[in-house]
């Protein structure tokens, strides 16, 4: 069968109400304003009230996609959510898709960290390609406020909650919006950033000790997780401009991950990409893992940046550690 393309015709996105500022937090923890601003560029982030559960933000930020898109409900195949806090560890996919009406939709959620929402875009446009679905809502949404340590500050001032989806729709290949994609993992690095079982444990029957579970906060080897990032996100996009024989030159934005304004710097400078070029919202909402990207394709959709028929180079990195590119066109509507 003829492979076909992946449009992307629509997206939205949905925030919690209360943002806090690092002013706000430096009351709570040994932090200043002044080291999160230079050393990350972020001022503010938005944390979930205990209402604003992840089903909650996931299923307003695909409601909005859906409406975009003009799509109805039922016209959903596929429902993609990448989370790595979903509010049940058996999914929360089925719930978004109950909770928009998406009936007709199989839901089931995707875990890749901040490398999530593009490991779901790329997933999508293979179900896509091959014919056998129609319509992706593709969400990418977390709320790592839950699982930071609060008292821990070289962790808890990055994060903030989000989500962010995209509704995406075959099409004949003139149409594509996906023109290339690469994907890596290394699990050799995966203690460099975690949020793992705790060590719980509980004797059974004799000879048997079993493991409770439960969660210990996020962990994370800064440093290292900073080398990684300004290493390895230059080096597949470089690989993924040379695999689609695109020069940077001819790219319209940057869309990374919003994890520090010092690695989207690093990365623009490696590809000369004017910095008003890089799409950064990061200031405003801090690393809100696998949302970043849909958060800031939707804010910059909606603001009249980022046009139909643009040229975006994407990246997605983070705990796995995994990592991955994507060469996008935007093809759906403006506001
Ligand atoms: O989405 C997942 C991907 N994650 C990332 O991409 C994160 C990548 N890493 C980073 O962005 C940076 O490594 C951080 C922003 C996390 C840290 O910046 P850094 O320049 O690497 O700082 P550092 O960890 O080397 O710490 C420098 C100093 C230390 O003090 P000493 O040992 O020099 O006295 C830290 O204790 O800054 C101290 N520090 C803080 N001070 C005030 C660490 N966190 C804070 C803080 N406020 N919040």
């Amino acid at each position: 069968m003829e492979r076909l393309g992946m449009a992307l015709v629509g997206c939205g996105s949905a925030l919690p109400a209360a943002s806090v500022s690092n002013d706000q937090l430096s009351g709570r923890v040994d932090t200043t304003d002044a080291w999160i601003r230079s050393r990350t560029g972020i001022t503010a982030r938005r944390v979930a009230s205990a209402e604003e559960s992840l089903t909650v933000l996931a299923s307003r930020a695909a409601a909005a996609a859906l409406a975009h898109a003009g799509w109805q409900p039922e016209d959903v195949d596929l429902i993609l959510l990448a989370t790595s806090s979903p509010d049940d560890l058996f999914g929360s996919a089925p719930r978004v898709q109950a909770a928009i009406g998406a009936s007709r939709a199989v839901a089931f959620d995707l875990t890749a960290a901040c490398s999530g929402f593009l490991f779901a875009l790329i997933t999508a446009s293979q179900y896509l390609a091959s014919g056998s679905m129609r319509r992706a809502l593709v969400i990418g949404a977390d709320q790592l406020s839950r699982w930071v340590d609060w008292d821990d500050r070289s962790t808890c001032v990055l994060f903030g909650d989000g989500s962010g989806a995209v509704a995406v729709e075959a099409c004949p290949g003139e149409a594509n919006g996906l023109l290339g994609f690469k994907m890596r993992s290394d699990g050799s690095r995966n203690s460099c950033l975690t949020l793992a079982q705790l060590n719980q444990y509980e004797p059974l029957l004799e000879g048997l000790t079993t493991q409770r579970g439960g969660f210990s906060p996020i962990q994370m080897n800064g440093q290292e997780v900073y080398k990684f990032a300004v290493r390895e996100v230059p080096a597949i996009l470089a690989e993924l401009l040379e695999a689609t024989a695109t020069d940077a030159a001819q790219l319209d934005w940057l869309l990374l991950h919003q994890a520090n304004q010092r690695i989207l710097d690093a990365v623009a400078d490696r590809f000369a990409v004017p910095h008003e070029r890089v799409l950064s919202n990061l200031a405003h909402y801090g690393n809100t893992s696998a949302a970043t990207i849909p958060l800031m394709l939707d804010e910059a959709v909606k603001d009249g940046r980022v046009q139909s028929g643009h040229l975006l180079a994407s990246s997605g990195f983070g705990a796995g550690l995994s990592w991955g590119g994507a060469l996008l066109r935007w093809t759906g509507p403006q506001a």
